[in-house]
């Protein structure tokens, strides 16, 4: 099985080119299954409903957000009838929407998609560690699950690290996204997990984050907010990682960077040619 996913998709440039490269990019490469991460779709903040449709009908299967889940308020609503999309899982109890759910891929698996959130210089929530550990005891890696991914939405490496090492071998995929940096460490765990500490956001790299350099510039030199922060409005890049999943084990056999467009260097997996 063969599994997309494209990291946080920040404002229009963002938008843009994921809308233009994903349809084509999902055939070329087979892909069975698309993730993306849209918290920051909705001008840097947030995701809208009709934003949400759109990455859907673009070819994405779910759509993980973070901690800027609800930035457009709107979300709090459509949430609830929109199942394809998730909010962090260890928000406290009560929270609209969910934090996992199993969706049917092209090739007929059942797909396992956990979004957690980090605790490390983010909001104080629940454990993310015993959140996830829940929902695997209730749909396990070839029993409720055909394949597993985790979106752990979260700031520090060493918090993504210890997630991963923690469900390796139960998971066939776990995929770090929040810093909008992309990571050089894709790899295959000992156990069987596909790793990577963060896919990096799909927007215009000449900015800070996805957003205009002048106001982050302003803000660590004055430590005075000047204005609001606004997406950088160059040419993006769609900026993912691709995974081959043992269709038996549900473990992952190749991993790799993917990047379309923009100004990084221009990245696809060369381990699905046919
Ligand atoms: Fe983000
Ligand atoms: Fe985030």
């Amino acid at each position: 099985m063969r599994l997309l996913f494209v990291g946080d998709v920040v404002g229009r440039s963002g938008r843009k080119v994921v809308l233009k490269e994903l349809p084509g990019l999902r055939e070329r490469l087979h892909a069975d299954f698309v993730i993306l991460n849209g918290e920051n779709a909705a001008g840097g903040f947030g995701i809208t409903e009709d934003i949400c449709q759109e990455f859907l009908d673009a070819g994405a299967d779910v759509i993980t957000t973070g901690n800027h889940v609800w930035d457009q308020r709107e979300a709090l609503v459509f949430i609830e009838r929109q199942e394809r999309m998730l909010r962090p899982l260890n928000y406290p109890e009560g929270t609209p929407g969910r934090g996992s759910g199993v969706f049917k891929a092209a090739n007929g698996a059942d797909v396992l998609v956990i979004n957690p959130m980090g605790r490390v210089f983010m909001a104080d929530l629940d454990c993310p560690f015993r959140a996830v550990e829940k929902e695997l005891q209730a749909c396990a890696l070839g029993e409720g699950a055909d394949a597993i991914v985790i979106d752990f939405h979260a700031e520090a490496t060493s918090e993504k690290l210890s997630l991963a090492h923690f469900v390796d071998g139960r998971v066939s995929f776990v995929v770090g996204t929040h810093t909008h940096v992309p990571t050089a460490d894709d790899q295959i765990l000992t156990g069987g997990t596909a790793y990577i500490s963060d896919a990096g956001m799909s927007g215009d790299y000449d900015s800070v984050l996805g957003m205009d350099k002048e106001e982050p510039i302003n803000r660590f030199m004055t430590r005075i907010s000047g204005s609001r922060f606004e997406p950088a409005k160059g040419e993006g890049t769609l900026c993912g990682v691709a995974v081959e999943i043992d269709d038996a084990s549900g473990l992952a056999k190749a991993i790799s960077p993917v990047r379309i467009g923009g100004r990084l260097r221009q990245v696809e997996p060369d381990f699905w040619t046919d």
